[in-house]
C-alpha cells in the first residue's frame, strides 16, 4: 500500500457532536450516520482537495447526470472495534481496487488510495467514538460515486462527485435464511455490469427481489443469463455450498459476478482449513442431484454487510431442498468463527487484512 498520510484535506467540524452513547447491539445499519462525511469533486479533470464536513443533505441540479444516466458506483466497506480499543478497517484496499474496477467500466475517473484510503482513515479517527463496542457490530463505511454535470444528454459526464459516509452497524440476518432460485429474472449478463458495484444492477435487482419477498422467501439466488441454470449470487452476496466435504463457489470468469472481498477472504480460509475449494460453473440441477444423493451439507452466502449468512433452504421450481438445521454444520460456523476472530483482531493478523486506524 502506498503512504496515505500525506493527504492533504480540509477538515470542518460539527459544533456539537450528536452522538449519544450505545444502549444495546440493535443499530439499523444504513439508517443513522456519524457527525462527519467526506466529499470531494472531480472538476476540470483532476480530484479537488477532499473535505470532511458534518454529515447533511446535498444540494443539486435537478439535470444532475446521475439521476438520469446512472453513472453512479459505490463501495461498502466495515470497521470493527479491536479488544485495546483501537479500530481496524477490513481490507480497504481490496474495496479501493474494486472501487476502481468499477469506475473504469462505467467511465468515471478512477479515485487515488490517498483519497479513498487516506480520506477514510482520516474520517474515521474523527468519528472514532461512533464505533460500537458490542459482539457481532461494527460501522458500515459507504464510500461512493456519482456523476454531476448538470446536462440532460447520454454522455461521459465531465465531473463527478466522491463522498464517504459512516454508518454503525448492529448484527445482521441472524436467521438462517430461505432462498428463491430465479429462472426468470436476471441480475447481469456477459459482457454487461454485474462485476461492477454500479447502482443500476441494484436498481434492477427490487422489483424480482420484492417479488420473492412477498412469497415468503428472504432472498434471491440468480441463475445465469443464457442457460437460467449456473447458479450466480444472492442479493447482496456471493454463494458457497459445501458438497461432500468440498467447498464450491462459481467462478468469476464471466464477468457476471461482483468479486467479494468477503469470498476472497472465506477461499484463503477454506484453504488453510484444507477444505477443497472448486471455483467453477455450478448449475442448479448439479446441486439439486447432490441434495438428492444426501450429499449437499451446508451452504452460505458471503459480503461485508451479513459476514456468513447460512442458508435453510433453496426452493427451485416445485422443489424445496431443505438443507439440515444449522447446529449440524461443521465448515461454515468454523470458518466463519475464524473470519469473525480476525475482524475484531482476536487473532494474530497473519493475512495482513486489518488496516488499523
Ligand atoms: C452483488 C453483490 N455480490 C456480492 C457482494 C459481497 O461482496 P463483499 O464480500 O465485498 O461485501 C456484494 C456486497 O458488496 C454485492 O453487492
Amino acid at each position: 500500500m502506498s503512504d496515505v498520510s500525506t493527504l492533504d484535506i480540509k477538515v470542518d467540524r460539527v459544533e456539537q457532536s450528536k452522538f449519544k452513547p450505545y444502549e444495546s447491539d440493535n443499530l439499523l445499519m444504513g439508517k443513522n450516520f456519524t457527525d462527519h462525511m467526506l466529499v470531494c469533486d472531480y472538476t476540470n479533470g483532476a480530484w479537488q482537495t477532499p473535505v470532511i464536513m458534518p454529515y447533511g443533505n446535498m444540494e443539486m441540479s435537478p439535470a444532475l447526470a446521475a439521476l438520469h444516466y446512472g453513472q453512479a458506483i459505490f463501495e461498502g466497506v466495515k470497521a470493527y472495534r479491536q479488544p485495546d480499543g483501537s479500530v481496524a478497517i477490513f481490507r480497504p484496499e481490496a474495496n479501493w481496487k474494486r472501487m476502481n474496477v468499477s469506475a473504469k467500466r462505467m467511465d468515471m475517473p478512477e479515485i487515488p488510495e490517498e483519497i479513498f484510503i487516506g480520506g477514510l482513515q482520516r474520517l474515521l479517527q474523527i468519528d472514532s467514538q461512533w464505533i460500537p463496542g458490542f459482539p457481532e457490530t461494527s460501522l458500515y463505511i459507504r464510500p461512493f460515486m456519482f456523476s454531476t454535470d448538470a446536462f440532460i444528454g447520454v454522455k461521459t459526464s465531465d465531473t463527478y462527485r466522491f463522498c464517504i459516509i459512516l454508518s454503525p452497524a448492529g448484527r445482521y440476518y441472524a436467521k438462517p435464511v430461505n432462498i428463491y432460485v430465479q429462472d426468470e429474472f436476471i441480475r447481469a449478463a456477459p459482457g454487461g455490469i454485474g462485476f461492477t458495484k454500479a447502482a443500476g444492477n441494484y436498481g434492477a435487482s427490487m422489483y424480482p427481489t420484492h417479488s420473492v419477498k412477498e412469497k415468503g422467501f428472504d432472498q434471491i439466488l440468480w441463475t445465469d443469463a443464457i442457460h437460467h441454470k449456473y447458479v450466480q449470487e444472492i442479493g447482496t452476496m456471493n454463494v458457497f455450498f459445501i458438497v461432500d466435504g468440498k467447498a464450491l463457489t462459481p467462478d468469476l470468469e464471466s464477468g457476471t459476478i461482483l468479486a467479494g472481498v468477503t469470498r476472497d477472504s472465506i477461499i484463503t480460509l477454506l484453504k488453510e482449513n484444507n477444505i477443497p475449494v472448486e471455483e467453477r460453473p455450478i448449475s442448479i440441477d448439479e446441486l439439486v442431484s447432490a441434495y438428492r444423493e444426501g450429499k449437499l451439507q451446508e451452504a452460505f452466502g458471503s459480503g461485508t454487510a451479513a459476514s456468513m449468512s447460512y442458508i435453510q433452504s433453496l426452493t427451485y421450481q416445485d422443489e424445496t431442498l431443505q438443507l439440515k438445521d444449522v447446529s449440524e454444520w461443521t465448515i461454515s460456523p468454523k470458518i466463519k468463527a475464524q473470519l469473525d476472530d480476525i475482524r475484531y483482531g482476536r487473532v494474530a493478523d497473519t493475512h495482513n487484512w486489518r488496516f488499523i486506524v
